[in-house]
């Protein structure tokens, strides 16, 4: 029997009814059988500065441990001023340092994200995958999870009710999975 695919989820948004967090959340009923996804909470990392880069806080330790127990990492990102909102690139610059102790190191990773707005944060995430080459971490190309107009798909209670993006959600699962494990047998 294959081993089951360990998928650690973070969400670039601390916002309670945060849409990024909603699309995480439906990723656990939606992934196929042989992987687990379990989320991360971005909340409590602390800004990061290279002074204390050798003595991380324990949030910074746990989150870097999670990061390397996992198999593969899913990032569900909001779109801020046209980019990746300060959160989530806090929360990478802190798994990748020190220098030579980068925890994101020859992960597989994936992306999605939702939006109010008509580009369902686009160019939030190529400038996510533009950190991925530093990173080295393997994105996944496709399919690209791009959710417009999130207010219309997402109830009040957080529910991803949108057919064709919980539909679209699933495919990525499914690619992904095969995607990490492709990259394991290397
Ligand atoms: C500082 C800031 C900048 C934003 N910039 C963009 C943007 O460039 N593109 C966009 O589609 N939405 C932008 N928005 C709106 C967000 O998409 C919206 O607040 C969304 O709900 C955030 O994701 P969340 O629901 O997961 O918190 C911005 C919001 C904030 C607070």
């Amino acid at each position: 029997m294959e081993k089951t695919i360990n998928i650690l989820g973070l969400a670039g948004s601390l916002r309670k009814g945060s849409y990024n967090r909603s699309l995480l959340r439906a990723a656990p009923e939606l992934v196929p059988n042989g992987a687990s996804i379990e989320i991360f909470d971005l909340e409590g990392i602390p800004p990061f500065s290279q002074d204390f880069e050798n003595q991380p806080p324990e949030k910074v330790k746990e989150f870097k441990a999670k990061i390397r127990a996992a198999d593969a990492i899913l990032i569900s990102t909001p779109e801020y001023n046209y980019s990746i909102p300060g959160v989530l690139k806090n929360a990478i610059d802190c798994a990748s340092r020190p220098y030579g102790d980068n925890a994101w190191e020859g992960k597989p990773v994936a992306i999605m994200g939702a939006s109010p707005g008509m580009f369902g944060t686009a160019r939030a995430q190529y400038h996510l995958r533009q950190t991925f080459v530093f990173l080295n971490m393997h994105p996944l190309n496709r399919p690209e999870v791009m959710v417009p107009y999130a207010n219309e798909k997402i109830d009040a209670n957080g529910k991803v009710t949108d057919p064709k993006t919980r539909e679209k959600i699933q495919e990525l699962l499914q690619s992904f999975v095969i995607w990490t494990r492709r990259l394991k047998e290397g």
